[in-house]
């Protein structure tokens, strides 16, 4: 993959100043799109401006695609929401929390709509999207991890939902999936505590697929994206429906589903 040339590059770091607050990278190469936050500076806080870009990037993917890497650039994969947006200032051409909860209760709620929008779209059946995460995973940047349906981590890894420290819920789409990796207790634990969790703790609780020294990260993505390629692309997609219908299925429904997803595939193999 490193070797690989980008056929697609999407400015998003350069393209004007609101999306330059944003901070995200997006390159397209064959089947596989890679997303990078690219404030490291900042460690890659986030702001209104990533989760737009984020969102346009959800919705204009290449339909090639079937793998998207999301990434951090340097020592933290993301510290988390902007602290600025927690001023009175804000974030230059973005205003603040304080601003925006002081307009109309609806338009607020509209507006944290529009930032889970860039999270959501990373669970298509049509994707398989893994998360490549080193030191710090704080707030948005670990709901962003749990966005994906993969991560794989360094070994310095530190996950940690600070929300509630802060007076705040975790509401960028992170709760569902932690509850769903961890169970309900462990989220309770995490959450509530805002402690970190560390690589091996994130191994063992399911919260990592893999953990690999930092160095080998790259290298560590490159495979995983490698195996997922390695299987039939419609085969997959209807494979990652009926898994994430199963927890919402009884086991008649789940085996009926089934039975539909692999009619098609075979009408499709040898109709
Ligand atoms: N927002 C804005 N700037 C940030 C930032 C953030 N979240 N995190 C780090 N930075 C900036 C620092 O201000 C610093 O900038 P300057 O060089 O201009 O001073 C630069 O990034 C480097 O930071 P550090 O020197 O602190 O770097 P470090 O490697 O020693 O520590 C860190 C990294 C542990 C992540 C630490 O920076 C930190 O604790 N950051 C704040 C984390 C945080 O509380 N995030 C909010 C989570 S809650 C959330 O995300 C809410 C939500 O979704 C609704």
């Amino acid at each position: 993959m490193a070797e690989a040339q980008a056929q697609q590059r999407g400015g998003y770091t350069d393209d004007g100043p609101a999306t330059a607050e944003g901070g995200v990278r997006f390159e397209v190469d064959g089947e596989i799109a890679t997303i990078t936050l690219a404030r490291p500076e900042k460690r890659n806080a986030q702001t209104f401006a990533t989760w737009s870009a984020l969102a346009r990037i959800g919705e204009s993917l290449p339909e090639q695609v079937r793998v998207v890497v999301v990434k951090g650039e340097g020592p933290s994969f993301s510290a988390g929401i902007d602290l600025r947006m927690f001023t009175a200032e804000g974030v230059p051409g973005q205003g603040s929390f304080g601003s925006a909860a002081r307009s109309d209760g609806a338009d607020f709620e509209q507006r944290i709509r529009q930032a889970q929008a860039g999270f959501l779209w990373l669970r298509r059946p049509e994707i398989v999207s893994i998360a490549a995460v080193q030191g710090h995973a704080i707030g948005a940047g670990f709901q962003l991890a749990l966005a994906c349906d993969l991560r794989i981590v360094a070994d310095d890894v530190s996950f940690c939902m600070k929300e509630p420290a802060l007076g705040l819920v975790p509401d960028l789409t992170g709760t569902k999936p932690l509850v769903e990796l961890v169970g309900l207790a462990k989220a309770i634990d995490i959450c509530l505590t805002a402690r970190t969790v560390h690589a091996d703790e994130a191994m063992r609780i399911g919260l990592a697929e893999r953990v690999v020294a930092g160095g080998d990260l790259d290298q560590a993505i490159g495979e995983k994206v490698a195996q997922l390629l390695s299987t039939n692309r419609d085969a997959a997609v209807a494979t990652k429906r009926l898994l994430q219908g199963a927890q919402a299925r009884t086991l008649e429904e789940q085996s009926v589903a089934e039975g539909i997803e692999q009619a098609a595939r075979i009408r499709a193999l040898f109709g």
